[in-house]
């Protein structure tokens, strides 16, 4: 071989093998931003509020995102979707990661890896205020219209509360409406065009709060709880600097410190 021809492949080489160190780490760190995905219809975890005219995006995961950001050394960018458009857009690369109060099930672990869980809730039902007595139970929610956000898991819980069976929970139900933004259930329950809403307790109660006309009832539908951030498969050196910002801020306290903030800005 000529050796023009013999440098220019041990260039080839060297540039193959640099493009394949650079690991997604590598390349956030570069790109100066961290991209994360979201579905900001989730106080306090996520949610718009207009501050001097202007509208933005805050929340908990927010607050917990800048500090991800500041630990990289790079600046935070939000992108606000439908829930359940995120782990598309993880897959597509458009986000870099996912931080949407999302649970690590292990349906979605076959397609996405998790972080460490940052923040643990608990399932509930939310109702009209004024139809409290007629629901003394959680069986009395079997033939009632109920309403989850399309792709979150209170979807299945809807459903098992109806009496569906786990092989089952795919099938869509004539009494489970599938809405893509927790806000559109909430204002179908305000307009009583569902009569009730599984729904994440902390996020309920955000709700409830600013509208006296709906409320959290009493019951606790069972699901294995948990926030986590969510990653593309195949970056372990990134999932393990977003766990060591995680543990960080949970030894701190700082995540309580950041729920309450976020409460607080509930518009
Ligand atoms: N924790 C539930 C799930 O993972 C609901 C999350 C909804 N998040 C949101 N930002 N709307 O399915």
């Amino acid at each position: 071989m000529q050796p023009r021809i013999v440098s220019s492949l041990v260039l080839a080489l060297a540039l193959v093998a640099g493009l394949q160190a650079q690991t997604k780490l590598d390349q956030i760190k570069k790109s100066g931003k961290l991209v994360i995905g979201t579905s900001a219809d989730f106080p306090p975890y996520e949610f718009h509020v207009q501050a001097g005219g202007k509208d933005q995006i805050v929340g908990f995961d927010v607050a917990i995102a800048a500090e991800i950001a500041k630990d990289l050394g790079v600046k935070l960018e939000i992108k606000d979707m439908r829930f359940d458009g995120l782990l598309a857009a993880l897959q597509a690369g458009t986000v870099d990661l996912v931080l949407a109060g999302m649970t690590p099930t292990e349906e979605r672990k076959k397609a996405v890896d998790f972080s460490d869980i940052y923040y643990v809730s608990k399932q509930g039902i939310m109702i009209r205020t004024a139809d409290a007595a007629k629901y003394p139970a959680k069986e009395s929610f079997k033939e009632v219209l109920m309403g989850a956000q399309k792709g979150a898991i209170q979807v299945g819980l809807a459903k098992t509360l109806k009496g569906v069976a786990k092989a089952d929970l795919e099938k869509p139900h004539a009494q489970v409406k599938e809405l893509g933004k927790v806000s559109d259930l909430v204002l179908e329950l305000k307009f009583k065009k569902i009569d009730a809403i599984a729904m994440e307790w902390a996020v309920g109660e955000a709700y409830a709060e600013k509208n006296p006309d709906i409320a959290m009832t009493p019951f606790v539908l069972d699901a294995d709880g948990g926030s986590a951030v969510a990653f593309k498969k195949g970056s372990p050196e990134f999932v393990a600097a977003v766990n060591r910002s995680l543990a960080r801020l949970v030894a701190a306290k700082a995540v309580d410190k950041f729920v309450a903030e976020a409460v607080d800005l509930v518009e």
